[in-house]
């Protein structure tokens, strides 16, 4: 019977006779489970032959290329380079408030800094990459053979075509016969964090779709420190397997409060959490517990987030509203 541990041994097999006894491939990491789970597949193939490129692209989660750093390089063993390129992106983010149009900006300078990076990392290596890992599901094959609806674009940040072209590098997706729950269960005997198995997913354009109106350092400050308190929360709390994705965002608008014998004036955050099990739909999370849970996070939130005075919680199922914001 067809198991997950043939599954590895298959897959790490059929690698190593793909690539060669001196090829080498690069890829991208994101921190979420597939090109972590895709990225340790390689390893365990190639070892330092596979090349993980990690592109700050200034609007990831709180401390999250340090922790992409321990997990993958320091625990994982994983050849990995993280590439800071926060202040390109921030820049060409300027005075843009039009959500696609952040997702392309974010899509294409992804791309041309990727682009860059690999040509760096081919030269180091004597012009010997030849693959280029794609961390793509069964699902992502499906859709974009026969889907070509709003999330058409989530595909742009993964449109690497240059590359393929430019590079000539050829396409190595060890994840396209699998659905989500076989990359958790890979992930596992893969021996990976549980932690990290059960990441809730996070869009490519990160918190730029996530500060509403126009991103910048100190709105995206303001939206990562309370994400991560609202997830540090949901952990404590015991609902994080729950939920299929939660996140906090920064609305453009400010309200009136009061704080000691003060007025104050400042911006309002919007928490989200979801239930879902393909992300088509979505059912927004409820429950006694889950709001007394909902209400500590707000105060904390308030007190430990400079600029922020109010904290909403968004009740829509998608459809018609959708996961995210933007
Ligand atoms: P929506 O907001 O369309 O989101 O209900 C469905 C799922 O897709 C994620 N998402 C994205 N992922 N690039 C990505 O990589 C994007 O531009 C993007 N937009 C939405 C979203 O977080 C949710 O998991």
């Amino acid at each position: 019977s067809w198991s997950m541990g043939e599954f590895v041994n298959k897959e790490i097999a059929r690698i190593r006779q793909i690539v060669g006894p001196a090829g080498h491939v690069i890829g991208a990491v994101s921190g979420g489970v597939d090109s972590t789970v895709a990225a340790k597949l390689m390893n365990e193939a190639i070892g330092d032959r596979f090349h993980a490129v990690l592109v700050d692209n200034g609007v990831m989660r709180l401390n999250e290329c340090e922790n992409v750093k321990k997990m993958l390089a320091d625990k994982m063993g994983i050849n990995l380079k993280i590439v800071n390129a926060a202040d390109l992106f921030l820049d060409r983010l300027k005075g843009v408030t039009d959500p696609e149009k952040k997702r392309k900006i974010i899509g294409n300078t992804f791309i041309e800094v990727f682009e860059a990076e690999a040509a760096i990392i081919d030269k180091e290596c004597g012009g010997e990459i030849e693959y280029l890992l794609q961390g793509t599901l069964y699902p992502d094959v499906i859709e974009s053979i026969s889907f070509k609806g709003p999330s058409a674009t989530i595909k742009t940040h993964h449109n690497v075509g240059g590359l393929l072209e430019d590079m000539k590098l050829k396409l190595i997706e060890p994840l396209r016969e699998l659905f989500k729950d076989e990359v958790r269960e890979l992930g596992k005997i893969l021996g990976l964090d549980d932690e990290l198995v059960w990441r809730h997913p996070f869009p490519g354009p990160g918190i730029a779709i996530r500060v509403l109106g126009e991103v910048t350092r100190e709105q995206v400050e303001i939206a990562r420190l309370a994400d991560h308190i609202y997830i540090e929360e949901i952990k404590k709390g015991g609902f994080y397997r729950q939920i299929s994705q939660a996140y906090a965002a920064l609305l453009p608008v400010k309200a009136v409060g009061v704080m000691g014998d003060k007025r104050t004036y400042e911006q309002v955050i919007a928490l989200r959490a979801v239930e879902t099990t393909d992300f088509m739909s979505a059912d927004v999370m409820i429950g006694a517990e889950w709001f007394l849970l909902l209400k500590r996070i707000s105060s904390r939130i308030i007190n430990e987030v400079k600029g922020v005075n109010r904290v909403v919680y968004d009740i829509s199922s998608k459809p018609p509203a959708t996961i995210e914001w933007e």
